[in-house]
């Protein structure tokens, strides 16, 4: 596949340096994936500044995603040792799971300190993940009417605070941005279609055009049942979007086709989820 992303690297190394200045300060990661991609909204490179701190899954924007293969991504990652839950932060389902998850998992962390015999020494979380993930949309469903500020700490950003989630648990208020991988066109695909990644960057059009070639090889019933249109096997991309564009009245004067409207529309149909329930990260893929 030829998808390119314009994307400087000193970004990434002002990321990077930022995420281990965060990661210094807390005890638990909850490293938030979009259920849609999980393959491509994960950061390889957050495992090795993690070291040896506990980290827990958790597979946001569920009720977008494919709910068979968000399931067996929930396996697979169960099967690679790693915590995880799924949630949905639209509506806050799965958020108390996920609050015990961390309890759980932070349990080591607790044992270490009461062995030096530290006790009732809060457990510091904190949410990392790539733009649009959901990550703030998970802390103000954790913060909510719990918005109890926990004590000034030297060390944190100005501006960020430590808010106190459940018994013994703070969380950094501020969410740790990771940076997309850019270097596997496949992956940037992934991310550019789920908005992860800013529109000025990437051809949107070609995306689009990507989009509907996956969407008509796996999920095309739901395609035709939602533009009320017929896709039959022969036709290329450019046949289905001037289908949809008949179908949705995108047209110019004369009755062309107006791709950029077509191409607005899938993409917006797409990322709200209006389009339906779609995985575009197949387990299977190596
Ligand atoms: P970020 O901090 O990681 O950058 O992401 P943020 O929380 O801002 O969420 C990005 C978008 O994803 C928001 O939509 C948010 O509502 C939506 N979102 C978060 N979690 C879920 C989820 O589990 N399911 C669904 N369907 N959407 C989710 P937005 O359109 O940018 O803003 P708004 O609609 O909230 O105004």
């Amino acid at each position: 596949m030829d998808f390119k992303i314009q994307w400087f690297p000193g970004h990434m190394t002002k990321a990077k340096r930022m995420m281990e200045t965060q990661l210094k300060l807390v005890d638990v990661v909850i490293e938030m994936l979009d259920a849609r991609i999980p393959r491509s909204s994960t950061n390889p490179m957050l495992l090795e500044m993690l070291g040896n701190k506990p980290k827990l899954v958790a597979l946001n924007k569920i009720d977008m995603a494919d709910s068979a293969e968000t399931d067996t991504w929930l396996q697979i990652f169960k099967n690679n040792g790693l915590t995880v839950v799924k949630v949905d932060c639209a509506t806050g389902k799965g958020v108390k799971q996920l609050i015990s998850a961390v309890q759980e998992i932070a349990k080591p962390v607790n044992e270490k300190w009461a062995k030096k015999g530290v006790k009732n020494r809060p457990i510091r979380v904190m949410i990392v993940g790539v733009p649009n993930v959901g990550k703030s949309t998970l802390i103000n469903r954790l913060v909510g009417k719990n918005k109890v500020i926990a004590a000034d700490r030297p060390g944190v950003t100005r501006g960020q605070q430590w808010i106190t989630i459940a018994k013994g648990l703070e969380l950094l208020d501020t969410p740790g941005v990771l940076w997309p991988k850019f270097d596997d066109p496949e992956i940037g695909f992934c991310l550019a279609v789920t908005g992860a990644i800013k529109e000025d960057v990437f051809d949107r059009e070609q995306a689009v055009m990507l989009l509907l070639e996956r969407l008509k090889t796996n999920y095309s019933k739901e395609i035709s049942e939602k533009y009320g249109i017929e896709i039959l096997e022969t036709d290329s991309v450019e046949d289905i979007s001037r289908k949809i564009a008949a179908a949705r009245g995108c047209l110019k004067t004369g009755g062309v086709p107006d791709i950029e409207k077509v191409i607005q529309l899938v993409l917006r149909d797409f990322r709200t989820g209006r389009l339906g329930r779609f995985t575009l990260d197949k387990p299977d893929r190596k």
